[in-house]
């Protein structure tokens, strides 16, 4: 069954399952990526590369962990994370920023998912008082949970401002890879000629089985990192299994061959939404994510066809996401079975 649910449904692309066919093929090779494990070497080139600088670079096995670790080595628990409401670290973390950091997050709320300095300015009014947390990071998602992107512009003003402030600017790149292929940029221009300080960078979404990556952009901010990494339980002792698949996602442009293929499904689904009058497309399509207000009574009948979540109950607007593998005939499939719901509503169930 083939789903517009979330691009990490989507199996692992065969590029990738050959990267880890072909490391488990090379006999034995340094665990935790110790004693220069070459693999893992590689890896680290491939990112120096794509970021144009010498990175400090550590792979976790999951978004949530490349988030949560990330932030919490720049911090104290008495500091605090200032970042959108509807940010995956503070909606769908499980409290795990909280617990792990031990800090407050500070939330904004944003119809489109995303944050400007003068939101988080209210937050400074607690510097310096001893009663309240203390702003020091301030995280934003690209793609932000609503779909939307911010320009390298606009993170290049929020890291002025974080620094200014005696902050830092983090970055959630689960789905960086639309992000880069939907602003058409280089992760040098999005991400090491902005400032950003720490940026979480996805693969699972975009084709690879597991595996994220810490980047730190400033070097100095990593240090001891890998203590912070292992007490989080996050250092993977088959490390090559990681490395290999960001070595070859990030080896001719595979991360983008599999973004734009994303990205390019989502623009068609919302090109085939627009026509059919019962729905209404409710968000710009920026990237890979889809945002529908479709009619309640034929939800749960579509979501049997073709699975996917609701994002907004109030309005019963849903999310379609877009993954590396989605297909035309998906996209077309999915319209097909639309059409002929709208045609001949069915009851509610
Ligand atoms: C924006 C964003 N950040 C982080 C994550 C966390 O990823 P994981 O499920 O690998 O922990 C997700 C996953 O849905 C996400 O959408």
């Amino acid at each position: 069954m083939k789903s517009f649910a979330s691009d990490n449904w989507s199996g692992v692309c065969p590029e990738i399952m050959e990267a880890l066919t072909a490391t488990n093929n090379a006999g034995h090779i340094p665990a935790y990526g110790e004693l220069e494990d070459p693999v893992t070497l590689e890896a680290e080139k491939k990112f120096n590369e794509v970021f144009g600088t010498s990175v400090k670079v550590f792979f976790v096995y999951n978004g949530t962990a490349a988030n949560v670790l990330g932030v919490q080595h720049l911090m104290r628990p008495y500091q605090a994370i200032v970042s959108a409401h509807s940010s995956h670290m503070n909606e769908d973390e499980c409290g795990a920023p909280e617990k792990i950091s031990g800090s407050k997050i500070y939330t904004i709320e944003s119809d489109d998912g995303k944050i400007t300095a003068e939101d988080v300015k209210p937050f400074l009014r607690s510097v310096g008082f001893q009663h309240h947390s203390q702003p020091k990071v301030i995280s934003i998602s690209q793609v932000t949970e609503k779909g939307t992107v911010y320009t390298p512009d606009e993170i290049a003003t929020l890291a002025d401002f974080a620094h200014a402030n005696n902050m830092y600017l983090h970055v959630d790149g689960a789905r960086i890879a639309n992000a880069a292929v939907a602003l058409g940029v280089s992760f040098k221009e999005m991400i090491t000629d902005t400032g950003v300080d720490v940026l979480s960078f996805g693969g699972t979404k975009n084709g690879l089985m597991f595996g994220e990556a810490v980047v730190f952009l400033n070097p100095v901010l990593a240090n001891d990192f890998e203590y912070s990494r292992k007490q989080g339980m996050q250092l993977h002792s088959k490390m090559r299994y990681i490395a290999a698949q960001f070595d070859r996602y990030l080896t001719r442009d595979l991360w983008k061959q599999n973004a734009t293929a994303a990205n390019r499904m989502a623009r068609l689904l919302a090109d085939e939404l627009v026509r059919i009058p019962q729905v209404k497309v409710s968000r710009e399509v920026k990237a890979n994510g889809v945002f529908v207000l479709l009619p309640e009574s034929i939800t749960e009948t579509l979501q049997q066809h073709y699975y996917f979540h609701v994002w907004n109950y109030d309005v019963n607007e849903v999310r379609l996401m877009c993954s590396w593998d989605t297909t035309e005939e998906d996209v077309r499939g999915f319209i097909d079975v639309l059409k002929g719901l709208v045609g001949t509503p069915s009851k509610p169930q």
